[in-house]
């Protein structure tokens, strides 16, 4: 028998069998259900999405109980051991790991696009010197569209491929350029010769040296720390990717709008809040202060909770062992101390422990970023390189899901009532 649910209205007294299919019902199912002539059908209310499943996805598998994260089945911990950031992108991207001619392929695709037009360097070069590299970021790829018009035929199949390539390969060149602009030095060329990190770090970092010397364990974190970003399924920019990209809009104007969502503090804006706390707090003696702050409300302890993990946030795991490894190179992060400190404190309080509030994938990820010698506002901009593969992997699921349309919510109007307009002066 197939499973369903059964419900009463009571004030009817009219019973209904809603099916559950995968563990859900139909919110649609419920539209039925009506009190009388007038009525337009009961609808669900779920601000937030807590309880609302938007589509059905073959990427990412999160049981965030058990504190697992799978891309196409693979576990996160595999993927971060074993793959490089190229090959996870293709996994998501085309639901299978390459073939050795397959990612040989992906990867020449790639090395062919990360240059820029020259004119979306002028483009770049018109931001105010301390312009946030995330603003130039989202506001590059927004600008994307306005050059690769074939960007519109979102249902040509090589049209979207050629997007794949050009924004996958692309990303880190933006990244590094706003990167270098900030700091008022000249962009660096991409230099295809190395790997997609070793070239993203040449471009960051290259000074006058002919050819720029790539650490090998740098570029492994860098990778790692990729592979972990790369996905998270339908988080707050996956939502506003597949949510903008639902109009049919072109991926790049979706994409400046997922990295916009990125931006914020609460989502891939953590990493660089994280760093800013540590820094307030100053030292391991202040934490009990600290705490005590937010649990009265005052602030977040940034870099802990997560909506779907109720659990350690495997990537958390990963990313601990990954900064070890490259404090050998860059020597000890200094504020490493109170961040274990603080994570120990907060394991242990019952505040923390009740809201089941563990260290997410943000907590240490910027004390590598810093040691490694980013500023704090690039972090969020070294999430987006990453989660660029996500975001088009979901982009095209979206597209090509005949369940889907344009993505248009309900509400509930609490507001007044009709009334008629009150001219200026009459109004009290
Ligand atoms: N510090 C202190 N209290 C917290 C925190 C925190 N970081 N996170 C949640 N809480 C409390 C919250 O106040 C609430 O308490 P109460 O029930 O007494 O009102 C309870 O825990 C549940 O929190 P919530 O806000 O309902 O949970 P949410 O699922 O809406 O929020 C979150 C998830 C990630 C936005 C939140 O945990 C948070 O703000 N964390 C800090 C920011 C952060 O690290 N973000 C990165 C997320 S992981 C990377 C990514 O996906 O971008």
């Amino acid at each position: 028998m197939a499973d369903t649910l059964t419900i009463t209205d009571n004030r009817t007294g009219k019973q209904y069998e809603i099916a559950i299919k995968d563990g859900a019902i139909r919110a649609t199912d419920l539209k039925q259900i009506r009190a009388g002539e007038d009525d337009t059908g009961l609808i669900t209310y779920d601000p937030a999405f807590m309880s609302t499943a938007a589509c059905r996805s073959r990427i990412t598998f999160i049981d965030g109980d058990n504190g697992i994260l799978e891309y196409r089945g693979y576990p996160i911990e595999q993927l971060a051991e074993r793959s490089t950031y190229l090959e996870t992108a293709y996994l998501l991207l085309f639901g299978e790991l390459p073939t050795d001619a397959q990612l040989k392929d992906w990867t020449r695709q790639i090395v062919l696009h990360t240059m820029l037009h020259e004119n979306i360097k002028k483009l770049m070069e018109g931001f105010q010197y301390d312009a946030h590299p995330m603003g130039v970021f989202l506001s590059t790829v927004g600008a994307f569209s306005t050059f690769y018009t074939d960007a519109k035929k979102i249902f040509d199949e090589s049209a979207r491929k050629k997007q794949i390539y050009r924004l996958i390969a692309k990303v880190p060149t933006i990244a590094a350029y706003a990167y270098r602009h900030s700091i008022g030095r000249p962009y660096v060329y991409p230099d295809n010769d190395l790997s997609f990190t070793g070239n993203f770090l040449n471009m960051l970092f290259r000074m006058t040296e002919l050819k720029y010397q790539v650490n090998p364990v740098l570029e492994r974190a860098l990778e790692i720390l990729f592979i972990l970003h790369a996905d998270h399924e339908q988080n707050c920019s996956t939502s506003a990717m597949r949510g903008i990209g639902s109009s049919h809009v072109d991926p790049y104007s979706a994409m400046a709008g997922a990295a916009a969502a990125l931006y914020g503090p609460l989502h891939g804006g953590a990493n660089e809040a994280v760093l800013r706390m540590l820094n307030e707090i100053g030292s391991v003696q202040n934490i009990p202060g600290f705490i005590k702050r937010v649990k009265a409300g005052e602030g977040r302890l940034m870099g802990f909770g997560h909506r779907v993990y109720k659990s350690y946030d495997p990537r958390a795991k990963i990313i601990k062992r990954t900064a070890d490894q490259v404090f050998e190179v860059t020597g000890r992060n200094p504020l490493l101390d109170i961040a274990l400190e603080l994570e120990r404190i907060a394991l242990e309080d019952e505040y923390f422990v009740t809201r089941k509030l563990y260290p997410n994938v943000d907590f240490y990820s910027g004390l590598i970023y810093q040691a490694m010698g980013f500023p704090v506002t690039m972090f969020p901009v070294l999430f987006a390189i990453p989660r660029t593969s996500g975001w088009i992997a979901q982009w095209e699921e979206m597209l090509l899901d005949p369940e889907q349309k344009i993505a248009r919510p309900r509400q509930l109007y609490v507001g007044a009532t009709r009334r008629d307009y009150v001219p200026l002066e009459q109004r009290s």
